[in-house]
């Protein structure tokens, strides 16, 4: 028997802020008591211990609390075949097959699927020795970009401006992986990266807002990559001609071959996009939610996110037109000192009920004798929505000053990058 969303319980997978966003939304329709989080953190309400590499596990905490639907945040789950496990059962896992998951499990794989289905992207080569990549680094004088085969946690990927950069790569990536690990040399693409993310029930591809992360540590762009350091969304220089050539050059051909290839592939599709001097060019797939992405984009959706994800299941979302608020939604992260390397956890967090005029979406955070706790790198998002990206901005970093805890650090210009360009040109 077919169960309805609006009267069942869904289990959201992972810990991070773009969960605590996808329960914040659920819980909208589906109610508080419905939309549990497997092991979720110190601020998302029904937050359950779990590992989520356990299925087993998953299925019988389904079972004992009576849940039908399963939405998976992180990639290692997919990547492992959660959704093939939970299709053998009667509980329903939103995400692709691990076959499909290759899109973003496999950066080989991948790119064979964009050369092979007419995506636009930069050409390269693959390899599985490094010795054998060392010519090829010389001819292109080391300007190229270096990425492992499968999944780093983000740490796989190294933009080469010279000869001895890519040479240091191809090292650390030996001695990360050994010298015979399948990696890509690709052609290096410079311009403005923009996260494109939509759902898919392998008939029809729905996008939501284009939005822009905010990779680096430091204002200015520089600095270490991190998890994310802020984002917003739209994108200001967001037009429909910009739409058009993305759908034309990237979505539709990624839709054809997915159907070309009878994947199984009913969830979250996420291009990562670099907008250079050619136009638009995929970077990558990811087959999950961004983040921070997700913690502007679900605020931006008004359209009920458990009927999107019935209708992926469904194979019906080609009926559904995707809704969205007016304005600007911007996200400022705060993450403890020392992030991304080593850092101390444990420090209370002051402030929260101060914040009015945003969300509040938790990361790194515990609760404990009744104080809510810094437990991780990221701790927090401050969301909050604009008229203007302008307004947006202000109002994201005063109610992100209300907020505080040892050693806190976010960045100060999340947004002004794209902001001063549109003002200079406009
Ligand atoms: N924001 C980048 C990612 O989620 O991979």
């Amino acid at each position: 028997m077919q169960t309805n969303i609006h009267n069942s319980k869904i289990a959201i997978l992972g810990s991070g802020g773009r969960e605590h966003a996808l329960a914040w939304k659920l819980a909208k329709t589906l109610g508080q008591e419905s939309v549990f989080t497997l092991p979720g953190n110190g601020g998302i309400p029904n937050s359950h211990p779990m590992d989520i590499g356990n299925f087993d596990a998953i299925k019988a905490f389904c079972e004992t609390h009576q849940i039908d639907y399963i939405f998976v945040g992180p990639e290692v789950p997919l990547a492992e075949g959660i959704v093939d496990f939970f299709n053998k059962t009667s509980i329903r896992a939103l995400g692709p097959t691990k076959a499909a998951a290759q899109l973003e499990g496999s950066k080989v794989f991948s790119k064979q699927f964009m050369q092979k289905h007419g995506v636009s992207t930069a050409s390269f080569q693959a390899f599985n020795d490094i010795e054998d990549a060392l010519d090829l680094v010389h001819q292109m004088d080391g300007d190229l970009v270096i990425k492992y085969d499968g999944l780093a946690a983000g740490k796989g990927v190294y933009v080469c401006d010279n000869v001895q950069e890519a040479l240091d790569a191809l090292e650390e990536m030996q001695q990360q992986y050994g010298a015979s690990c399948p990696f890509l040399v690709e052609d290096k693409i410079v311009g403005d990266e923009i996260s494109i993310i939509g759902f898919t029930d392998g008939n029809a591809i729905k996008l939501l807002l284009p939005s822009q992360d905010h990779k680096q540590l430091n204002d200015g762009d520089t600095g270490p990559n991190t998890g994310g350091m802020g984002v917003m969304c739209p994108v200001p220089f967001w037009n429909e001609a910009l739409a058009a050539t993305i759908d034309e050059k990237i979505v539709q051909p990624t839709l054809r071959g997915i159907q070309a290839e009878k994947m199984d592939y009913k969830g979250v599709i996420y291009f990562g996009i670099m907008i250079g001097t050619n136009g638009p060019e995929l970077l990558e797939y990811n087959v999950r939610f961004g983040d921070p992405e997700t913690e502007v984009l679900l605020p931006s959706l008004k359209t009920d996110l458990a009927v999107v994800i019935e209708a992926c299941l469904d194979g019906e979302l080609a009926s559904i037109d995707l809704e969205f608020e007016s304005g600007y939604f911007v996200d400022v992260v705060q993450v403890s000192g020392g992030y991304p390397k080593s850092y101390k956890k444990g420090y209370e967090i002051k402030g929260l009920n101060q914040v009015q005029d945003a969300i509040v979406f938790h990361a790194g955070t515990k609760i404990e004798n009744g104080k809510v706790l810094t437990n991780g790198g990221r701790v927090l998002n401050v969301v909050a929505q604009g008229t203007s990206l302008a307004t947006a901005i202000d109002k994201a970093y005063n109610e992100c000053a209300k907020v505080s805890f040892q050693d806190n650090f976010y960045r100060k210009d999340i947004g002004q990058r794209v902001y001063k360009v549109v003002s200079k040109n406009s």
